[in-house]
C-alpha cells in the first residue's frame, strides 16, 4: 500500500520553502464538527527537494454538514506565517464536502469572524434564497443553517463567500472549499474515484503579501503560486490513470493549462457534470469559477518519474487575465505572462484495481439549442474608459434593482456581448446551461458540457440557453455577475428573479 493510501485524521507533514530551511508544520485538520468525516489522507513527503506535499483538504460526508468559518494563519513563504481564514480549522481554504444526488442536505454554517460573510454553494440549483447571495449575510458570531435537495449532476462545484464588496478580501484570506457530487450514473462508470489518490482536488490561485507576510487582501494577480495552498506543490501519484478536479480560484488570472512534454490529456467534466465523450486536449483555458474534471494517463510513466503540470500564461496579449506584461503595480505579477508550474507530479507504483485506460463514454447529455429558447435577453459588460469599474448595461450593481425577471420554465437565451476592454469571466447563479455560439470562433469541444461560468474575451459576444425551473421567488434574487471578485465588488454584478 502506498503511503498516499494511510487515512489518518490529522495530517503532519514537512513543509520545505525553495531556498528556506525546512519548517516543520501541522496541517490543521480538526474536524471539530458532527459532520462524518471521510478521513484526510496525509500526502507523502516530497521526493524533490524544494517542493512541498500538495494539501488535499479533509472529506466530509453529508447529508449533514457543520461548517464554521474563523480566523488562523499558516505558512504560505519564509519569514512569518500569514493570517487567513479557513473553514473548520484549516489553515486556508476548506474541507471537501461530498453530496449525492437527489440527498436532503443541511448545513450549519457559524461564522467565527469578527465581520460579516455569506457563503454561497457555486453551480448549485437551489432556491434563491438558500443560495446566499449578497442579501443573505451571515453576521459575525451568527450561524445560518440551509437545507435543499441535491439536483445538481455528479461534478465538481464550490462554496465561497459572496458578500457585496468584501468577496475579493474573503476570497485572497483564504475562506472556499470543494463540493463533489456524486450520483448513480456517474458511479457505474469506470473512472478514478478514490478521493486523495486517484481523485485529486486542485485549487489553483496565487497571492502577493505585504510587510510581515500579512496577505494582500487586494491582491488581483499574486507573486506566488499555490495549489490547494501549497506553494511549489507536489504530488505522488500511482502509474495509473488519475482524475484532476480542477478550479480556477483566482481573483482574476486565468490559466492556460498543459504538461511540460506536451501529453495528452482528457476533459471529463465541465462545471456541472459528465461530458457525453472525453475530449482530447492538450491545452486548457480556465477562467476564475470555472471548473473541469480531467484524466490524465500516468499508466506508462517510469516509477519515480515526474510530470508537470504548467500555466501556458506566456505570450497573451493585455486581454487575457495574467497576460499583462507588468511584474509590478496594480495589475502586475511575477507570474503575468510567464509559463509557470501548478503541480509537479512524481509517478509512484500503482496498486492493482485503479483505471488503466480512459472511458471511451461517459453520458448521454441532451444539451439545449438555439431552437429550443423562446426568449432572448441581451446583456452588455460596458466600461467608462481607463479607471472606471465595468458595469452591465452601464449600471453598477445595486441591491435593490432587479435587472431581469424571467418567467418560470422558460428555455431562454442569453447573449453576452464583451467591451473592447478586458476578458472577463462570466457566471450565472441557478442553472447549469449550453455554450451555444461564440462570435470569435466556434465553440470549444472542451466547454461542450453543462457549464455555469464561462471565459468571455474582449469584443466577443457568447450565447448560453438555459432552463429555468423549479425555483421561483418574488423576494429573493439570483445572481449573475463577472467571477472576477475584484470586478464583482466594484459592480459587475446583476440579479434576477423567476417568477411565475
Ligand atoms: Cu462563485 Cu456568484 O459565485
Ligand atoms: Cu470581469
Amino acid at each position: 500500500m502506498p503511503p498516499t493510501d494511510r487515512p489518518i485524521l490529522v495530517s503532519r507533514r514537512t513543509f520545505l520553502l525553495a531556498g528556506a530551511a525546512g519548517l516543520a508544520v501541522t496541517a490543521c485538520g480538526k474536524a471539530a464538527t458532527k459532520s462524518a468525516s471521510v478521513a484526510a489522507k496525509v500526502a507523502p513527503a516530497p521526493v524533490t527537494a524544494g517542493y512541498n506535499a500538495l494539501w488535499i483538504p479533509p472529506a466530509l460526508k453529508g447529508p449533514n454538514f457543520d461548517l464554521s468559518l474563523a480566523s488562523s494563519s499558516k505558512q504560505m513563504q519564509p519569514g512569518a506565517k500569514s493570517a487567513t481564514y479557513g473553514y473548520n480549522g484549516s489553515e486556508f481554504w476548506g474541507p471537501t464536502l461530498f453530496m449525492t444526488k437527489g440527498d436532503p442536505v443541511k448545513i450549519n454554517l457559524a461564522n467565527k469572524l469578527a465581520e460579516d460573510t455569506t457563503t454561497h454553494w457555486h453551480g448549485f440549483h437551489i432556491p434563491a434564497d438558500m443560495d446566499r447571495g449578497p442579501h443573505q449575510v451571515v453576521a459575525a458570531g451568527a450561524t445560518w443553517s440551509p437545507s435543499f435537495q441535491v439536483k445538481n449532476r455528479a461534478a465538481t462545484y464550490w462554496y465561497h463567500p459572496h458578500m457585496h464588496e468584501t468577496t475579493q478580501k474573503q476570497m485572497n484570506l483564504g475562506a472556499g472549499g470543494f463540493i463533489i457530487v456524486q450520483d448513480a450514473q456517474e458511479a457505474t462508470l469506470a473512472l478514478p474515484r478514490t478521493y486523495g489518490v486517484d481523485d485529486i482536488p486542485l485549487m489553483l490561485t496565487s497571492r502577493s503579501f505585504g510587510a510581515d507576510n500579512t496577505i494582500d487582501t487586494k491582491t488581483i494577480y499574486g507573486d506566488v503560486l499555490f495549489t490547494n495552498g501549497t506553494p511549489k506543490a507536489e504530488a505522488s501519484l500511482p502509474a495509473r490513470v488519475v482524475r484532476f478536479r480542477i478550479l480556477n480560484a483566482e481573483i482574476e488570472r486565468a490559466y492556460n493549462l498543459g504538461f511540460a512534454d506536451g501529453r495528452i490529456f482528457h476533459v471529463i467534466a465541465t462545471d456541472g457534470g459528465l461530458v457525453n465523450a472525453p475530449v482530447p486536449v492538450t491545452r486548457l483555458i480556465m477562467s476564475p469559477g470555472e471548473r473541469y474534471e480531467i484524466l490524465v494517463d500516468l499508466s506508462k510513466d517510469a516509477v519515480g518519474s515526474a510530470a508537470t503540470m504548467q500555466s501556458f500564461n506566456s505570450g497573451f496579449s493585455l486581454g487575457f487575465p495574467g497576460g499583462e506584461p507588468a511584474s509590478s503595480g496594480a495589475f502586475g505579477s511575477l507570474l503575468n505572462n510567464k509559463t509557470f508550474d501548478v503541480l509537479r507530479i512524481v509517478v509512484s507504483a500503482s496498486t492493482s484495481g485503479g483505471v488503466t485506460s480512459v472511458p471511451p463514454a461517459l453520458a448521454d447529455n441532451k444539451y439545449w439549442s438555439a431552437k429550443d429558447a423562446t426568449n432572448t435577453r441581451s446583456i452588455a459588460i460596458t466600461d467608462h474608459g481607463p479607471g472606471s469599474p465595468f458595469s452591465f448595461d452601464n449600471a453598477g450593481y445595486a441591491m435593490a434593482t432587479i435587472n431581469q425577471t424571467v418567467k418560470l420554465d422558460t428555455v431562454e437565451a442569453w447573449k453576452i456581448t464583451n467591451g473592447h476592454t478586458f476578458g472577463h469571466s462570466f457566471h450565472i447563479h441557478d442553472v447549469q446551461f449550453a455554450i451555444v455560439s461564440r462570435s470569435t470562433g466556434p465553440v470549444l469541444d472542451y466547454e461542450k458540457g453543462w457549464k455555469d461560468t464561462f471565459y468571455i474575451q474582449v469584443n466577443e459576444t457568447v450565447s448560453f440557453i438555459a432552463k429555468f425551473d423549479d425555483f421561483v421567488s418574488n423576494d429573493h434574487p439570483f445572481m449573475y455577475h463577472c467571477h472576477m471578485s475584484n470586478h464583482e465588488d466594484e459592480g459587475l454584478m446583476g440579479q434576477f428573479l423567476v417568477t411565475t
